[in-house]
């Protein structure tokens, strides 16, 4: 006999998600996800698969042949970057300035390369002379760092890393998760030789699909680590020089074969995941890169002002804040979690509450993907104003929305 929860339709209730990720997924990427499969080698799915790369290309601005997905979340383009790039010993640094750095270095230490990190206090960014600093104390075969860190809403500038790293002959990763199309980060220009990002903060997707790319000198250093599986290998395959890579989901030079002409057997293709993160790229590229980033600094502003104008004190460096996300500091005479889940159950609106040190301290305010819009951050604005007061706030009321729209004016 059926009980109810097996009869029951899954039917969410409308939220808007307004933290610092995920967000709501833009409808046309929903559409595009509930078409029907087709076979993993029929030419028109090997079609999609080119058509992915490019697209991805244009949004990295790379000409980067080896641009293309891995299936998961964020972290498995990350974990397949950096089980790729180092062999067990092999020197990473990995500057720190936010819960991101950390995860970087717990997927090298689980890579068995010997790490190094440099810190700086959360809320702050890197100067390049730091980083040159550590580079030369060290002499790192790859330099791993974070872009735009949610944890802390600080962006990283990255415009002159790229330039030590090539000068000292030393891999230049990035996770760029948080931030891609955000804030500017041209891949070529910036030399970066490896970048991974995950859908659902300014892509306006689901997590589930990591894009990639990697630069000619990264691929040339995965090849030489290269290993054909038994059962698919033929003799005209030729193992790489190097130590293969631990781990076979993540093995770059094979999943570099299977999205490649050889179409070289690998995993079974997550096809809806697929339509989905070509989807996030082609709503990007009809709006344009730039343009993408200069809306994401349009409605972050917006959202900061308005925040400014409701008493709350921003959190960190606002020189170097990701556009797509802010960081205050909870009123001390509130209940940050009540304020929170007011929002949520009489507004069904969603900010997000912080990690590690910033813990109960400040809420972080998103403004990203298909949420990135006028409408959605004066809702957000007028129901935190009005939650911080039904809370016992002392500050400010009203003036949250008319500073926003001044600055949309
Ligand atoms: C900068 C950054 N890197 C990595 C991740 C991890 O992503 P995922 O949870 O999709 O694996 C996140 C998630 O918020 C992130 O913001």
């Amino acid at each position: 006999m059926s009980n109810k929860t097996q009869i029951q339709m899954l039917n969410p209730p409308q939220r808007l998600l307004m933290g610092p990720g995920p967000i709501n997924a833009d409808p046309r990427v929903l559409r595009a996800m509930s078409a029907q499969l087709i076979g993993q080698y029929d030419p028109v799915m090997t079609g999609f698969m080119n058509e992915t790369m490019a697209r991805y290309r244009e949004v990295f601005k790379t000409n980067n042949t080896q641009t293309l997905l891995i299936d998961g979340t964020s972290r498995a383009g990350i974990e397949a970057v950096l089980v790729s790039l180092l062999r067990p010993g092999d020197k990473v640094l990995v500057p720190v300035m936010g819960r991101f750095g950390h995860l970087l270095t717990e997927i090298a230490q689980r890579a068995k390369a010997e790490v190094h990190t440099i810190e700086v206090p959360w809320g702050e960014v890197f100067k390049p002379e730091q980083i040159e600093e550590a580079i030369k104390r060290i002499k790192p075969r790859v330099l791993a760092m974070v872009q735009g860190d949610t944890s802390t809403t600080m962006n990283q500038p990255l415009q002159h890393i790229g330039d030590i790293c090539e000068k000292h002959d030393v891999l230049f990763y990035c996770d760029a998760t948080a931030s891609i199309v955000g804030n500017d980060l041209p891949v070529d220009e910036w030399k970066l030789d490896a970048l991974s990002v995950g859908l659902q903060k300014c892509l306006g997707g689901p997590s589930g699909s990591a894009p990639i790319t990697l630069s000619d000198k990264a691929v040339d250093w995965i090849r030489q680590r290269k290993k054909v599986e038994a059962g698919i290998r033929t003799d005209e395959h030729k193992d790489g020089v190097e130590p293969f890579i631990g781990s076979n989901y993540f093995d770059l030079s094979m999943i570099m074969d299977y999205w490649g002409e050889e179409r070289l057997n690998h995993h079974t293709e997550a096809t809806s995941m697929l339509y989905c993160a070509s989807e996030c790229a082609r709503i990007v590229l009809e709006e344009g890169v730039d343009n993408s980033v200069a809306r994401h600094k349009l409605h972050g502003d917006a959202i900061l002002f308005g925040l400014q104008a409701l008493g709350l004190k921003v959190f960190g460096d606002i020189k170097n804040k990701m556009n797509n996300v802010v960081g205050v500091y909870i009123p001390s005479e509130v209940d940050g979690d009540k304020v929170r889940n007011q929002m949520l159950n009489d507004f069904g609106i969603e900010i997000g509450t912080s990690f590690g040190p910033l813990h109960g301290k400040i809420w972080r305010i998103g403004t990203m993907g298909y949420n990135a819009r006028k409408d959605t951050v004066l809702q957000t604005l007028a129901c935190l104003d009005a939650c911080l007061h039904a809370n016992g706030y002392k500050g400010p009321s009203g003036e949250a929305t008319l500073a926003a729209l001044a600055h949309y004016k």
